[in-house]
C-alpha cells in the first residue's frame, strides 16, 4: 500500500531571491508567493488523500528583518485574508493561525480570527497557516499550559496541546536550503523531508504532485522493519 499525504506541510522559502534574481524589490516575491498559495491550498483541497495542509508564513525569527520588509509582510497579510476569503470558502478550506498571535497588531488579530470563524464550517481541507510560529515556542507554550494540570505529561497530552497536534507525512521546503527552520519540530518527527531548488513563486501544483508520487513510493519503517 502506498503511503497517504495526509498532512503536508510547506516552508515556503525564496520569495526574496526570486524578485532579486528579477532586479526587483524582495517585497515583489512576498507577493507573487502570496498568490501562490492560492493554488496550492486549492488542489490540495481538492486532492482526496490530504486533509490538513500546513503553511509557514512567518517565524519567530522573522521579526529580524528590515522593519520596512516586516511592516511590508503585515500589511500583505491583512491584504491576503480579506482578498482571499472567497477562495477559502469556495473551496471548503478552514483557515486556521498556528502561532503565537498576541504580538500582531490588534487589528491584524481581529482579521485573523474573523476568517477563522468565518470559514469554521468548511470540512475539505483542514488548513493551518503558521504566523509568528515557531516551532520551539509551540513546544514551550503547550507545555506552561499543562503544567498547570499537575498529572504527568505524556506524548499524547503534549501533542493535543500544541497549536496543530497532527504528525506532519510529508514536509517539503522549497528555495534550495536543507534546513526545518524551527518549523513542526515535534509533528515532523517521522515525516518525510522533500527539499526543491524551485524558489516558492515559482513553485506549482504540478510539482507538488510529482512530490506526492515520489512519497507514495518510499518506504516508512518509523523503526520497524
Ligand atoms: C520566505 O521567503 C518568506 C518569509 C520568510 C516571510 P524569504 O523572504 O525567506 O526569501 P529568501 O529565502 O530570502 O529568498
Ligand atoms: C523560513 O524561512 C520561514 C518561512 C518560510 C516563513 P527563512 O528564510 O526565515 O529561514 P532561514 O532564515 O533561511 O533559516
Ligand atoms: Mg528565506
Amino acid at each position: 500500500m502506498s503511503n497517504l499525504p495526509r498532512h503536508v506541510a510547506i516552508i515556503m522559502d525564496g520569495n526574496g531571491r526570486w524578485a532579486q534574481q528579477r532586479g526587483k524589490a524582495r517585497v515583489r516575491g512576498h507577493e507573487r508567493g502570496a498568490e501562490v498559495i492560492r493554488d496550492i491550498l486549492t488542489f490540495a483541497a481538492h486532492h482526496d488523500e490530504i486533509e490538513y495542509m500546513t503553511l509557514y508564513a512567518f517565524s519567530t525569527e522573522n521579526w529580524k528583518r528590515p522593519k520596512a520588509e516586516v511592516d511590508f509582510l503585515m500589511r500583505l497579510l491583512s491584504r491576503y485574508l480579506k482578498k482571499e476569503l472567497h477562495v477559502y470558502l469556495e473551496n471548503d478550506v478552514s483557515f486556521n493561525a498556528i502561532g503565537d498571535l498576541s504580538r500582531f497588531s490588534p487589528s491584524v488579530q481581529a482579521l485573523i480570527h474573523d476568517t477563522e470563524r468565518q470559514t469554521a464550517h468548511c470540512k475539505g481541507l483542514k488548513h493551518y497557516f503558521a504566523l509568528n510560529y515557531g516551532a520551539q515556542d509551540e513546544i514551550i507554550r503547550a507545555l506552561n499550559s499543562l503544567r498547570e494540570n499537575q498529572t504527568d505529561i505524556t506524548k499524547d497530552s503534549l501533542s493535543a496541546a500544541l497549536d496543530a497536534p497532527e504528525a506532519v507525512d510529508l514536509m517539503i521546503r522549497t528555495g534550495g536550503d536543507h534546513r526545518l527552520s524551527n518549523f513542526l519540530l515535534w509533528q515532523a518527527a517521522y515525516a518525510e523531508l522533500f527539499f526543491t531548488r524551485t524558489l516558492w513563486p515559482d513553485f506549482t501544483a504540478h510539482e507538488l504532485q510529482s512530490i506526492i508520487n515520489q512519497f507514495k513510493s518510499v518506504e516508512r519503517r518509523f523503526g520497524g522493519l
